[in-house]
C-alpha cells in the first residue's frame, strides 16, 4: 500500500450506516482485528478486550436498547440541532435519516465488533485513549477492505444494561461497537470544517495557515 491510499482511505471513510446483510468472511475479521491489536495502548499493557459478534439474539436485546437511546435522546436532538460545522443542512439531512436508519437495522449488520476494557471499578478519564485507537486502526482495516461500518457509542446511555446483554463479566466494559457489513452505498469525502477554523498558531486563537 502507499501512503497515497492511507490518506485516500481515511479521507473517504465515512460513517457507512446502511449495510447488506450479506455474511462477511471470518478471514476478513480476523484481519480487522489484527489490525486493532497494531493500536497504541497505554503502557502497553493490552487491556482490550473484543467480542465477535453474530447472534441475532444478543444483537437485537443491545439493538433495543439503542433504539430506545435514539427516541428518547438523539432523534429529539436532532430534530433541533443545526448542522454541525463544515456540513451543509441537506448533508446533515442525509446524515440524520442514515443515523434512523442504522438505529432500525443495528442488529442486521452480519457481524459486530464489540471493543471493551478491562478497565475496573473506576475508570480514568484517559481510559478510552487505550481503546479508541484501536477502534479507529480497525474501522480503517474495514474500509481497506471494502467493507462498511461506524464508530457507535449510542448503547452507552444504556451501558450497564447493553453490557449484561452481551455478557461481559464485571470489570469489562464495552466503549465502542462497531457493525461490520458490505456497504449499500459508496464511500465518499467525509465533511468536515476547515483547518484554520480549528487550528492555532502558537497563539490560541490565531489561524494556522
Ligand atoms: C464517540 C463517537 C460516537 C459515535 N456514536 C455513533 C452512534 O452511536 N451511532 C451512529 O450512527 N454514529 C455514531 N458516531 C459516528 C458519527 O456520527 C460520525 O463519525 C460523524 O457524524 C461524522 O460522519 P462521517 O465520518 O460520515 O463524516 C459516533 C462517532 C464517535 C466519534
Amino acid at each position: 500500500m502507499t501512503a497515497t491510499d492511507l490518506f485516500e482511505t481515511m479521507r473517504t471513510m465515512r460513517a457507512m450506516r446502511r449495510l447488506k446483510p450479506d455474511p462477511v468472511p471470518d478471514e476478513l475479521i480476523r484481519q480487522i482485528l489484527e489490525a486493532g491489536l497494531c493500536a497504541p495502548n497505554g503502557g502497553n499493557f493490552q487491556k482490550w478486550r473484543f467480542l465477535v459478534l453474530k447472534d441475532q439474539a444478543v444483537k437485537q436485546a443491545v439493538q433495543v436498547l439503542y433504539k430506545r437511546a435514539y427516541d428518547e435522546t438523539i432523534g429529539p436532538r436532532y430534530a433541533t440541532a443545526v448542522p454541525p460545522p463544515g456540513v451543509s443542512p441537506e448533508r446533515y439531512a442525509r446524515q440524520h435519516a442514515a443515523v434512523e436508519y442504522l438505529t432500525e437495522h443495528y442488529h442486521e449488520a452480519p457481524v459486530w465488533i464489540v471493543a471493551c476494557l478491562e478497565d475496573g471499578a473506576n475508570p480514568s478519564r484517559v481510559a478510552g485513549a487505550s481503546i479508541y485507537p484501536a477502534v479507529q486502526n480497525m474501522l480503517l482495516a474495514a474500509r481497506a477492505l471494502g467493507l462498511g461500518s461506524t464508530l457507535t457509542t449510542r448503547h452507552a446511555l444504556y451501558a450497564a444494561e447493553a453490557d449484561a446483554a452481551m455478557g461481559l463479566p464485571a470489570g469489562v466494559h464495552s466503549y465502542a461497537i462497531l457493525p461490520i457489513g458490505y456497504p449499500m452505498g459508496k464511500f465518499g469525502p467525509v465533511g468536515r470544517t476547515a483547518l484554520n477554523e480549528v487550528v492555532f498558531a502558537e497563539k490560541w486563537g490565531v489561524p494556522y495557515v
